[in-house]
This record gives C-alpha cells, sequence and structure tokens, in this order.
C-alpha cells in the first residue's frame, strides 16, 4: 500500500503589489527583484483575512467533494499563528463544519512545518488505511518596512489530503533531515514582523540542503540523477535556482544549466506571483509543478527539500501517480490568480499597517477579501470568523 498526497488545493489573497512599484519608491531598479531574487508580485492579505481565513479557503474544495465526516485529523501548520495556545485550525473545523471526533492540532517549526505534518499524517494512514488525514499550511510573510527582507512577502494557505494509495503524489518512507540551533530568521512573541539575518540565512539553506541530502542518501537507495523534478522551499525563486545548482555540484552532476532549470522551472510559477508564504510555500511550488507541468508527469520523482529557520531541514521523495492530472484545481486556481487586484504603495501600506488591535474593545474588520470566509471582528480578545 502506498501513502501520499490524494488531492492538494491553494488560496492566496486577492491583493498583491507588483514589485516594480516598491523598487519605484526605493529608487532602486525593479530587475533587482524581478531577476536578482526572481519575484515579480508579491500577496498581501486582506484587512478581514488572516491564516485561519485562507486555511478555510483552501481546504473547502476538497472537503466539499470527500464530505466533512470523511476527515479523521487536521495537523495545520503555520508560524503565523494568531493564538498561543489555541490551534488555528480548531476555528477552522468549525467553518469546515468538520466533526467532533476529528483531532485537530498546531505545529510549528518555521518554514518546515507542514512537511512535518505530512509525515506524521503518513504514518497515522500506514496504520489506519482508512483515515484521510487533512494537513493545512497558512502563513503570512511580513518584515519590517525598508528591509531586505520586505520584497520577499507574501501569503497563502494550501489544503492536503493524506490518504492510503493516493491519486497525486506517493510519498516514500525514507528521508534525510539536518537540525541545527541557528538565529537566521526568527520572530520573538512579541513582534509581528520577522527579524533576519538575510544573507546568512540563504548560506544556512544552503548548507542544510547538502546535509540533508546526505542524510537521505544514507537512507534511500535513490540518487540525483533518479529524479526528474525537484521542489525545494521558495522564500524567492532565485533561492530554488541557487541550491538546484548547489545540490547539482555536490553530486558531480553533468546535466546542463539549462537541463538543471527545466527539472525546477514549473515549480516556480506561482510563487513568482503570490511570494514567500511559509509553511505553503513549497507546497504552492509542488501544484504548481502538476500544474504547468509541459508534459504529463505520471511516474516522474520528484525530490523535495523543505527548510525552516532555525533550522530544520528534511530531503524527501515522492512519486507523481498515472492520471493525477484529473483530479487537480488548476482552473479554479488560476481563475483567482487573474481576478487579483493590484494595489498601489499607499494602498499596500495601509494594508501593512492593519494590524490586529489588542486593547480588548470591540472592533469591525473593514471588508476586502473575496473569499469564503472573513475574520468579521475581534471583541474582549476573541477572533469571530464566519461564512459568506
Ligand atoms: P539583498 O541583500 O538586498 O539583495 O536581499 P542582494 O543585494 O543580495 O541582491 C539580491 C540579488 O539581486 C543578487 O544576486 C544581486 O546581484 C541581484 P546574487 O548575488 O544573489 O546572485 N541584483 C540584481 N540583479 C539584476 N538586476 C539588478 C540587480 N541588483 C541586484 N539591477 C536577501 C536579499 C535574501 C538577503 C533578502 O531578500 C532577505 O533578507 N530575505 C528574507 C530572508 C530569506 O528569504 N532568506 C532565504 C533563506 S531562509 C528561508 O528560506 C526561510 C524563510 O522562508 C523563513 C522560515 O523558514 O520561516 C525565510
Amino acid at each position: 500500500m502506498s501513502v501520499g498526497i490524494d488531492e492538494i488545493s491553494f488560496y492566496t489573497s486577492n491583493y498583491f503589489l507588483d514589485l516594480k512599484n516598491l523598487a519605484e519608491m526605493q529608487q532602486i531598479d525593479a530587475d533587482k527583484y524581478y531577476q536578482g531574487i526572481g519575484q515579480e508580485k508579491m500577496g498581501m492579505p486582506a484587512p478581514d483575512e488572516d491564516v485561519v481565513t485562507m486555511a478555510a479557503n483552501a481546504a473547502l474544495p476538497l472537503i466539499e467533494r470527500v464530505g466533512a465526516d470523511a476527515i479523521s485529523t487536521v495537523m495545520f501548520a503555520t508560524e503565523t499563528g494568531i493564538d498561543q495556545s489555541k490551534s488555528a485550525g480548531v476555528y477552522v473545523h468549525r467553518l469546515l463544519g468538520l466533526t467532533a471526533n476529528c483531532r485537530v492540532v498546531e505545529l510549528k517549526q518555521a518554514c518546515y512545518s507542514a512537511t512535518a505534518a505530512i509525515q506524521m499524517g503518513c504514518a497515522l494512514v500506514a496504520r489506519q488505511p482508512e483515515k484521510k488525514v487533512l494537513v493545512i499550511a497558512s502563513d503570512v510573510a511580513r518584515y519590517d518596512l525598508d528591509t531586505p527582507g520586505e520584497a520577499t512577502q507574501g501569503c497563502g494557505a494550501v489544503a492536503m489530503l493524506i490518504t492510503a494509495n493516493p491519486r497525486l503524489v506517493e510519498i516514500d518512507a525514507e528521508v534525510g533531515n539536518h537540525t541545527e540551533d541557528v538565529m537566521d530568521f526568527w520572530r520573538p512573541n512579541y513582534r509581528s514582523t520577522a527579524l533576519v539575518d538575510g544573507k546568512y540565512s540563504t548560506k544556512i539553506y544552503l548548507r542544510s540542503l547538502k546535509l540533508a541530502w546526505e542524510n537521505f542518501r544514507e537512507a534511500s537507495s535513490l540518487a540525483f540523477n533518479d529524479f526528474q523534478h525537484f521542489c525545494y522551499h521558495l522564500p524567492f525563486t532565485r533561492m530554488a535556482q541557487k541550491a538546484h545548482k548547489h545540490l547539482a555540484r555536490v553530486n558531480q552532476s553533468e546535466l546542463s544549466p539549462e537541463s538543471l532549470d527545466l527539472q525546477l522551472e514549473d515549480t516556480l510559477i506561482y510563487n513568482r506571483i503570490i511570494g514567500n508564504s511559509y509553511t505553503a510555500s513549497m507546497y504552492i511550488g509542488l501544484v504548481s509543478l502538476l500544474e504547468n507541468g509541459k508534459q504529463n508527469l505520471a511516474g516522474s520523482r520528484v525530490g523535495f527539500f523543505s527548510y525552516g529557520s532555525g533550522c530544520v531541514a528534511e530531503f524527501f521523495s515522492g512519486k507523481i501517480v498515472a492520471g493525477y492530472e484529473k483530479y487537480l484545481h488548476r482552473d479554479r486556481h488560476q481563475r483567482m490568480l487573474e481576478a487579483r487586484n493590484e494595489v498601489s504603495y499607499d494602498e499596500y501600506l495601509k494594508l501593512y499597517n492593519d494590524v490586529d488591535p489588542t486593547d480588548g474593545g470591540e472592533h469591525l474588520k473593514g471588508a476586502g477579501t473575496t473569499g469564503r470566509f472573513r475574520l468579521a471582528g475581534i471583541a474582549h480578545h476573541k477572533r469571530e470568523y464566519i461564512a459568506c
């Protein structure tokens, strides 16, 4: 019996800032962003959106198909959680009408935790193959204004059904890990924006890739040349291109730079116009590969490199299942991306500065989302979510 990803759906906000506007305000060449970091647009959440509403929007199409009764566990991965105690997944559980017998938990380790959720979901399903686990990753990437990280903001959520005999991607049991206590990127509880040592973080990302890969090679019989495609964690698309060249060098690959680019270019399409969505980012890359692959990908081996600052990294592998193309949400995703509204730099600042009140008063949230769920308000320190 195989286990893995049976269905996958993502959501991002209906607002974005084109990075050429940010570059203009900063009086720098827009190609620093378009070419240098490989990003064009960044998603900005509406005032009435957060990780909960984005997660519920991503998961709803899966629940509409399988039914709320089918889900035995929800694993909610995020590093922009809205409560220190209560799992964001419990709000989603209500919004989606899941049963009282469904367990819910939130997982955290920077951008890595969705991968831990997938591996745990696969283990649960291997033990009880009739169960379906809903893994959701949802994040809003926020850095201080006028810092190098600002252009790498973004937002998005991805929902994945983990089942036995999956219809999209079979996940192999062998993995390679690398964990190390480093301060490359972090966000203390009292801050709404991340702190980051940007250049150092890219170095640690590459070092972790090599070490997780070496650990993977000890566990798996698969070598670099056995993979047709690679999905990397995507803080920005150039990071993945650099990482892939690095991994090719580590493996003394003789593939041309063009062939190496082909192994990941389809994974980058959505991220380039959404931005970093932290835990969701690599899996939105997977959707991008499945939905934009130029040939049929059935039988292709995919190498996944999941990285979460701080840091935990994992290299793992999967195989794309024959017939996968029938179970994608391509049209809906592409319609959603095409229907987004561009905001001006001033509107971006307004969205950026619309932070949650902390005074315990009654605050209604301005309408903005075009999604199916919204954060209607915050009153007495309680968040009120509604279906639209
Ligand atoms: P920076 O230091 O301002 O950028 O920000 P730079 O000066 O290094 O320029 C970037 C690239 O653009 C360079 O290319 C320039 O040459 C090029 P490279 O040397 O890298 O090949 N460039 C141009 N290209 C074309 N035309 C031009 C032009 N000008 C310059 N006119 C930095 C870069 C990554 C530091 C910044 O964006 C940052 O701090 N980002 C946030 C941290 C981050 O994303 N780190 C990635 C690894 S850590 C990670 O992935 C985890 C994370 O997702 C969080 C989590 O796990 O929770 C972040």
